[in-house]
């Protein structure tokens, strides 16, 4: 079999404010994956407006949320950090997806019924076509590895869906630009690992913590300062039972279970270890020790993200640069596929 380098791929949305659920679940395990692989990281300008965005707020949030990349450890020197529309490929490889991709597999996402919400018929084309340009953005790298939260499982499973379709229906033509094996893409292989791949909202235990959720109270920013971070610690909703000294004893406490998994990754720690240390107290002794945790974590980044956003200019020489280099990867790979689709280029 070819041998395939290892290349990480993922991104976020520039979409309103970065939350706790988007640091634990994403960004601290892209920042270690750094340390042993060659690593993209993308703002999906292009993904966001699937759904209506303001323009002047839009270029704001990609801005904000490159600063929250480099605040939380990606180094853009070592990983390539860029915004999806500044590189062409990814809407060309995404025309070809859309051809690869049936329709009977998009009507299965259940991203797209939650964000159409009742009138289907009134989203836009693209919020339907989302999880084809997703799939595009990481296969144009023939991206192997992908850190995501929970909440991205069926999209990863289309993007093999995707990659192992090309590689069926073009079978022959791969095989004569030089891959023996007929393998041309790699399937993509989800990361979703550690104690916080599913942040839940602090006002409900069975919500994931999200951007859109109305109630401010429900998520912690990253802007949320000392003050706001423990008041809406304080104000999360539990039961009335002590803690639990093991794991088993988390189940059916969705509340308890969730405050728990977040001070295990805030800590660098597992829930178990938290429990050992927390089993028998009481919430209010807990949430105090929570909080204390969240805002030493919390409060470095956001001062360093503010700090950066104070120079518009250098984040948008590092999103050119990252995009250059982008491009400098997926040119080649995306002339490749367009031979083997039949397409003639001069
Ligand atoms: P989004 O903000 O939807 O673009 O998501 C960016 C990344 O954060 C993705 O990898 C998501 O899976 C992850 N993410 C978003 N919300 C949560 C959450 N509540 N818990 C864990 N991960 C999340
Ligand atoms: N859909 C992802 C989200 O909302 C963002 C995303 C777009 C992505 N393209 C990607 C994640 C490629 C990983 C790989 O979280």
């Amino acid at each position: 079999m070819m041998k395939l380098t290892p290349r990480v791929f993922s991104g976020m949305q520039p979409t309103g404010n970065l939350h706790l659920g988007n640091y634990l679940g994403a960004m601290v395990r892209w920042v270690e994956m750094q340390k042993s692989h060659e690593c993209l990281y993308c703002i999906v300008d292009m993904h966001a407006i699937t759904l209506w965005q303001e323009p002047a707020e839009l270029r704001q949030s990609i801005r904000e949320v490159a600063a929250a990349y480099i605040a939380s450890g990606l180094d853009p020197k070592r990983s390539i950090i860029f915004n999806q529309s500044q590189v062409a490929q990814h809407a060309e490889l995404a025309w070809i997806f859309n051809c690869v991709a049936r329709l009977g597999w998009l009507d299965r996402m259940t991203q797209f019924k939650e964000k159409a919400g009742k009138e289907k018929e009134r989203a836009s084309v693209g919020l339907y076509a989302y999880p084809v340009l997703m799939a595009a953005d990481i296969l144009l790298y023939r991206g192997t590895h992908v850190p995501v939260g929970e909440d991205q499982k069926q999209h990863l499973e289309l993007a093999r869906d995707i990659a192992q379709k090309f590689n069926n229906d073009y079978r022959d033509s791969i095989v004569a630009s030089g891959y023996a094996d007929g393998l041309f893409f790699p399937l993509p292989e989800p990361l979703i690992q550690g104690p916080a791949t599913r942040v839940m909202s602090l006002r409900d235990g069975t919500k994931k913590m999200s951007k859109s959720d109305p109630s401010d109270l429900s998520r912690i920013n990253m802007s949320d300062d000392t003050d706001a971070i423990a008041r809406k610690i304080q104000k999360a909703k539990t039961d009335p039972e002590p803690l639990p000294s093991e794991e088993a004893g988390l189940e059916r406490r969705p509340e308890a279970d969730n405050l728990v998994g977040i001070y295990a990754a805030l800590a660098d720690t597992t829930k178990e270890e938290v429990l050992g240390q927390f089993g028998g107290s009481q919430f209010s002794v807990f949430k105090k020790e929570l909080a204390e945790v969240a805002v030493a974590r919390v409060a470095p980044v956001n001062a360093e993200m503010q700090r950066l956003l104070g120079d518009p200019a250098e984040i948008d020489r590092i999103l050119a640069n990252g995009a250059s280099r982008a491009r400098t990867l997926a040119q080649p790979i995306l002339t490749e596929i367009k031979n083997i689709v039949g397409f003639i280029q001069s």
